[in-house]
């Protein structure tokens, strides 16, 4: 089938069918994965730049990986070490990137839209790694083949997703994501960390009860608290907030017995998260979801460079 997306930074604009491509060449990528020589010459020739100006553990090194084993050339670049602190443009930055004819910008900010930015100066392919509170598209891609691998299937689950919904660009890519794959989706959280009409987000429920929600959940999708994007307290204490919102031994009696619970990390152990729940041997599906990162983002940039479902011998 055909994909015609030059960048990956707004998943409203993929349908179902460029999402599922999406999945079935990370599928296929998995089996590169799993063998003693762990490469490919797929993307030999090209070159693709890292600009993460935020901290990133999974998201960078997944695509670092990534693209070393689609042998393509990478340059590390962002943060304190350029030349952004001498007052130097993110126009002018890109423009000098771009002048050593690179292909495909990786694309981490706290500031929403930059990425939009660099591909509007760039007129290269961009990926959009997460930018503020807006949107975070391969970790939804990632989510998302996670979730297809444990159930087979994504339409008609139903997925909650518990926590700090209004400062999440995890929730930005993930809900309307689901709700294209025809998942059902419910929100859980307090009236402070959630919008005022969740509506306008695409979902079908939203409530304050984790412990009413839990019971009907397939999908049990933890948020992190972002305490570097909270102004005020929007909760007493983190104390409280596991208290009602923590998914801990004695909630997980509640959950159905095939349900799952994902993270896109990294967790505040103790606050949205106890221990015995984020490793808990059949349930937990966090590390699945970190090895799907190396999986779902050799397939964007296969994609997006060019490479057809037909055309992959891995
Ligand atoms: N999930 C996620 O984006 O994690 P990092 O911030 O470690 O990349």
């Amino acid at each position: 089938m055909a994909f015609n997306h030059r960048n990956l930074i707004d998943i409203t604009e993929y349908s179902a069918d460029d999402l599922m491509l999406m999945l079935r060449t990370a599928e296929r990528f998995r089996s590169v994965n799993e063998r003693r020589v762990k490469k490919l010459p797929t993307l030999r020739g090209y070159t693709v730049v890292n600009m993460f100006n935020e901290p990133s553990t999974r998201t960078r090194s997944s695509f670092e990986i990534a693209e070393k084993r689609l042998s393509c050339d990478t340059l590390n670049f962002g943060g304190s070490s350029t030349s952004t602190v001498k007052g130097e443009s993110l126009t002018d930055t890109v423009r000098t990137l771009c002048s050593y004819k690179i292909d495909l910008i990786v694309v981490r900010d706290k500031h929403a839209g930059v990425p939009r930015k660099v591909a509007d100066v760039s007129g290269v392919h961009v990926i959009d790694a997460g930018d503020g509170k807006h949107q975070h598209p391969t970790q939804a891609l990632l989510d998302l083949y996670t979730i297809w691998q444990k159930f087979g299937h994504i339409e008609g689950l139903n997925v909650g997703i518990v926590g700090d919904i209004n400062h999440s660009r995890v929730c930005g890519s993930l809900i309307p994501a689901l709700r294209t794959l025809g998942a059902h989706v419910t929100i859980v959280a307090p009236a402070t960390l959630r919008p005022a009409r969740p509506e306008v987000l695409g979902v079908e429920h939203a409530t304050a009860r984790l412990d009413e929600a839990l019971p009907d959940l397939d999908v049990v999708y933890m948020l992190r608290i972002q305490r570097e994007r909270l102004e005020g307290a929007p909760y007493p204490s983190l104390r409280e907030y596991n208290m009602l919102y923590g998914l801990t031994e004695e909630r997980e009696k509640l959950m159905r017995p095939d349900a799952i619970v994902c993270h896109p990390g990294p967790i505040n152990r103790g606050v949205e998260l106890d221990s015995f729940m984020a490793d808990h041997p059949e349930r937990s599906a966090i590390l699945d979801q970190v090895y799907a990162g190396v999986l779902v983002r050799m397939a964007a940039m296969y994609l997006l460079l060019g490479g057809s479902d037909d055309g992959l011998t891995a």
